[in-house]
């Protein structure tokens, strides 16, 4: 009898059968050791909190407990301890699940936050439900972890500059960034194309700069319909005080010197030339509106930054710094001038002074500057933190100076690329499945030892050039984003994609009691070929969903439980072939056809 339970087990560890993961948990824990039996919740469960610094993140596990099981954990039955000892990291925690109880040790709130976190994804994740379940038997299976993150930042950038989404919105995703422990919430609120946070002494920001007349697309053509909104101080207060509570960090964003279109169309005396008429931007790119390096915008920025203080206690705020061409630097007697008086050659220069400038404020503030890449430029900045997002040269150029970087390389990161096989008209063109996201690592390999020292994080970003709704929000940004989750905690040698696929179909399911609007990509074929080749070209058939098969036609017809199974090996394609393939599981169909024509 012994023997067959440990047979079973390790079958279900994925040893053998397509069985659903027994552990499936995401992100993959640094250790884990499986044991034998189940903890069993119930109404006599009590939730012991054995130290006041744990009440509040308890009493937030409870109450979604009571909200799913109808289960108060107040019982005289089996316990759950949220225990405080000596010696873990901040994000650490160690589990114990038995059947005759739970433990969970840690050192601050965020490694037992995280640790019921892991808890809850033991459970069914029915746990999740909005509301009461019925008729499910609430079983954890017992193990022993023990666990913490690879990287202290772990982050999702989401652009309200672009498209401006309701606080609920932005709410639901730091739900979802807490329950897969990222833990930096990078929020850009101003763009060229909007302004989008109440600043009480610059009511023109949000009266003018929160809207536009309309959105363009690639073609340049508007559509006409007005667009706008912004957040009140009170919106961001809670927004705020919600990420607290699951141990997510709010950073503002402030793009400087470029990317200040909106914010120049309130103010024009912002502007390197006040006289000219600023509207806020319609259409997508890099705009040459920057703000001027005077003593009114020093000011204009540094009282905004002094109300940002009351509203994000964040230590790291992020003051943008990329795409600003400096053609009006160039242009603007002042500018030259000022180049002069400081002794500076360059414009480029010239934005490392400005930069430099509200960075030193921000530092005096006891704030960390983060900055896109181009501050690692003029190299000016007291111990920034730079995101290296075109690609990894620049992470090679701020881990060789010293600097420490964050990883956003943009083919790997950027969540308004692609993840269907099939053309979208209006997005990005850089193809990025759940895969890619997967098995990227923020490293540089040839810099491994330099690596571990100044690479402090990862972030996926969603921009929303193309994301206008929150429908389209969460179907570019999951599941991918729950893959970025993973690469963010899981050290390299646990990091597995073969399990991550298997542990998927639970994540899905998280996601349908969060009433998430996530890419079906997954049940669907995706094409893996070399597209720089010349044809015939090798053609690899590939699905994420591991528990199916894949059937597809040449003839154009639709592929049926009758069709050829791909049988993993590539085959030739050549120009005009027609391509249709599904996924089957059980002879039945799953996801889409999907059809490719060369
Ligand atoms: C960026 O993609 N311009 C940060």
């Amino acid at each position: 009898m012994k023997k067959i339970s440990v047979l079973l087990l390790l079958l279900s560890l994925g040893l053998g059968l397509a069985a659903a993961p027994r552990y499936n948990i995401v992100p993959t824990p640094k250790s884990l050791t499986p044991a034998e039996g189940q903890f069993v919740l119930s109404p006599k469960t009590d939730l012991v909190v054995e130290d006041a610094a744990f009440t509040e993140i308890a009493e937030d596990f409870r109450s979604q407990i009571v909200l799913s099981t109808g289960y108060s954990l107040s019982g005289n039955g089996e316990r759950i301890v949220l225990r405080k000892v000596q010696g873990l990291g901040k994000e650490a925690y160690r589990l114990d699940v038995a059947p005759g109880g739970v433990v969970i040790q840690a050192s601050e709130v965020n490694g037992a936050f995280y640790g019921l976190q892991t808890l809850l994804q033991l459970l069914p994740e029915k746990v999740y439900s909005p509301v009461r379940v019925k008729g499910v038997k609430w079983a954890a299976p017992a193990c022993h972890i023990e666990d913490e993150p690879a990287f202290w930042y772990r982050g999702l950038l989401f652009d309200s500059g672009r498209f401006f989404f309701p606080k609920e919105e932005v709410m639901k995703f730091i739900d979802l960034m807490a329950i897969y422990k990222q833990n930096m919430f990078h929020w850009h609120l101003t763009e060229d194309q909007g302004w989008r946070i109440q600043i009480d002494k610059y009511p023109r920001l949000t009266e003018v700069g929160a809207w536009r007349k309309e959105t363009a697309w690639h073609s340049g053509i508007g559509n006409g319909i007005p667009h706008g909104g912004y957040y009140t101080k009170e919106d961001i207060r809670e927004v705020v005080e919600y990420a607290r509570k699951r141990c997510v960090t709010v950073i503002p964003e402030v793009e400087i010197p470029g990317h200040s279109t909106a914010a120049i169309a309130a103010y024009p005396e912002l502007s390197c030339f006040p006289e000219r008429k600023y509207e806020v931007e319609t259409r997508w790119g890099i705009w040459k509106n920057l703000y001027a390096p005077t003593a009114t915008t020093f000011r204009f920025l540094e009282d905004v930054f002094t109300e940002l203080f009351e509203l994000f206690p964040s230590p790291y705020y992020h003051i943008g710094g990329d795409e600003a061409p400096k053609d009006v630097y160039k242009e603007s007697k002042y500018c030259q001038d000022l180049m002069k008086v400081l002794g500076i050659e360059s414009e480029e220069e010239l934005q490392t002074f400005f930069v430099k400038r509200m960075g030193d404020f921000l530092r005096k503030h006891g704030k960390t500057v983060i900055g896109w890449d181009e501050i690692l430029d003029g190299g000016a900045l007291e111990d920034p933190i730079a995101m290296s997002y075109r690609g990894h040269a620049p992470a090679v150029k701020g881990i060789k100076r010293g600097i420490r970087v964050i990883l956003t390389p943009n083919r790997w990161c950027y969540l308004d690329n692609q993840q269907e096989d099939q053309p979208d008209s209006v997005a990005q063109e850089i193809f990025m499945p759940l895969k890619k996201v997967y098995n990227y690592y923020p490293a540089v390999d040839s810099l491994a030892a330099l690596s571990k020292e100044f690479i402090v994080g990862y972030e996926t970003c969603l921009w929303t050039e193309y994301i206008w709704d929150n429908d389209k929000a969460e179907s570019q940004a999951f599941p991918r984003n729950v893959a970025a989750a993973e690469v963010g905690w899981t050290a390299r040698p646990n990091k597995d994609w073969k399990s991550f696929r298997e542990r998927m179909p639970k994540v899905l399911g998280t996601l349908d009691q969060k009433k998430v609007n996530y890419s079906r990509a997954y049940y669907n074929v995706i094409f893996d070929y070399d597209r720089n080749l010349p044809f015939p070209k090798p053609m690899n058939l590939e699905l994420d969903f591991p528990y199916g098969e894949i059937r597809y036609t040449l003839d154009g017809s639709t592929p049926t439980r009758k069709s050829p199974v791909y049988d993993g090996k590539p085959f030739q394609v050549d120009k005009g072939s027609v391509i249709k393939a599904r996924g089957f599981e059980g002879g039945k169909p799953i996801g889409q056809v999907v059809t490719k024509r060369f």
